[in-house]
């Protein structure tokens, strides 16, 4: 860990758009999690912030920031004009003022315009999350622990914002929220997986057909985030798995997935089963690389923790960690979707099934209750967290209306 201070209380909060571009900073910029207790240098003393810096976090995208106070003298004397800092330097040197320069007839120099991207650079992340996770994913600087504690913390504010959504228009947002911010990570520190991520995701915008792919992806790469799977090959097949898990279904009669999974019968339910082995025989023959971590992913997505999952039945802690991620996934976009019970559901409705099947017996049904309840465990704070601020905010508004009210009642 590093050394920093990691008393909240020792940071003063910044504006965003106090900063200014190519000058050098005179005091270090922190990131501070106030309600994690946790605080992470972002950039150093000395750095110099570049306009690509500005394009990444610019306006709207990253609005605070925070400094240490030991360093606040430096941060306003950095936000004075150039000419006042010559001064005030001069007066406390005791050395006469520098006579003002004469203008020079040279322009200003230009910032330089943004050089042509090379082909294979992504955009620069829209999603703040996505923007952090990616600077300190990509840091030299940032210790392989506090990587992965910072990256854990932002995939669960996007979790969060998931879990609260409402059924409607807010829902898709959240849930378009969440998959932008997977699709950024990915086309940021996979660049292996560059063409077929921005392939499927780009087909998955217009095509329904793909969506299940793109939400299986989306959530398997936040849990894995979540519990602090920050390796590039790890978080890049997890994606993998999530996006082409059920490519095989393309061998099969399509009619058989008509009915919902409640509803098909045992005849229909075996022959889908056959989906993990195509998708595994189609994948083998394609140029996409697969490994050994990849290839148990996919084969075990149907895998029960009880034993009667398929194709062959693996039980308990025989399964892979990693799989059961994807295997949530799959599981709650199933559920999610409608196809598990014909009837859509939000994701908190869909966990509330997921307590279910798993309460309802003596030994958990799909998961090893080791990750499930820790996934529970963040997803019911966040819920409590979110009904408790908006508990705040109403009992604020009622108490706003009485005040009010009795101001007009007097003023009549
Ligand atoms: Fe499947």
């Amino acid at each position: 860990m590093s050394s920093i201070s990691q008393s909240v209380e020792d940071y003063i909060k910044i504006d965003f758009e106090q900063l200014m571009i190519n000058k050098e900073i005179t005091f270090s910029l922190y990131i501070v999690f106030i309600m994690n207790n946790h605080v992470i240098l972002f950039k150093k003393n000395g750095s110099i912030l570049d306009e690509s810096f500005f394009k990444k976090y610019g306006k709207k995208k990253l609005i605070h920031l925070w400094i240490h106070h030991s360093e606040n003298e430096a941060f306003k004397k950095y936000l004075l004009p150039e000419e006042e800092e010559n001064k005030e330097e001069a007066v406390s040197k005791n050395e006469p003022l520098k006579e003002p320069q004469e203008a020079t007839l040279e322009p200003e120099p230009e910032i330089a315009e943004p050089s042509i991207p090379e082909p294979e650079e992504p955009p620069p992340p829209e999603i703040p999350e996505a923007a952090i996770t990616i600077e300190v994913l990509n840091s030299e600087e940032v210790p392989e622990e506090e990587k992965k504690e910072v990256t854990s913390e932002l995939a669960k504010s996007v979790l969060n914002k998931i879990m609260n959504e409402d059924q409607g228009e807010n829902e898709k947002e959240q849930r378009k929220y969440a998959k932008q911010f997977v699709k950024e990570i990915l086309e940021n520190i996979s660049s292996d997986m560059n063409h077929i991520i921005k392939e499927i995701w780009e087909m998955g915008e217009t095509d329904p057909e793909l969506e299940h792919a793109i939400n299986t992806s989306t959530y398997g790469v936040i849990f894995a985030l979540a519990f602090g799977k920050i390796e590039k090959e790890t978080i890049t097949n997890i994606a993998t798995a999530g996006l082409l898990h059920d490519i095989g279904v393309v061998k099969m009669n399509l009619d058989l997935f008509e009915p919902s999974m409640k509803d098909s019968d045992l005849q229909t339910k075996n022959k889908i089963t056959q989906h993990v082995t195509h998708t595994l025989e189609i994948l083998k023959n394609s140029p996409i690389k697969i490994d050994s971590a990849l290839e148990t992913m996919i084969l075990q997505h149907h895998e029960k923790f009880d034993g009667t999952g398929y194709p062959n039945q693996i039980q308990g802690f025989q399964l892979d960690d990693l799989a059961q991620l994807v295997n949530m996934a799959n599981l709650m976009d199933e559920i999610c979707s409608g196809y598990y019970d014909g009837t859509p559901k939000t994701i908190e409705e869909t966990f509330s099934i997921i307590d279910e099947m798993e309460k309802d017996r003596s030994f958990p049904e799909n998961f090893n209750p080791e990750i499930f309840s820790e996934v529970r465990r963040w997803t019911k704070n966040m819920a409590n967290e979110e009904e408790i601020e908006s508990a705040a905010i109403m009992v604020g508004k009622q108490a706003q209306d009485i005040i009010n009210k009795d101001l007009e009642e007097k003023a009549s």
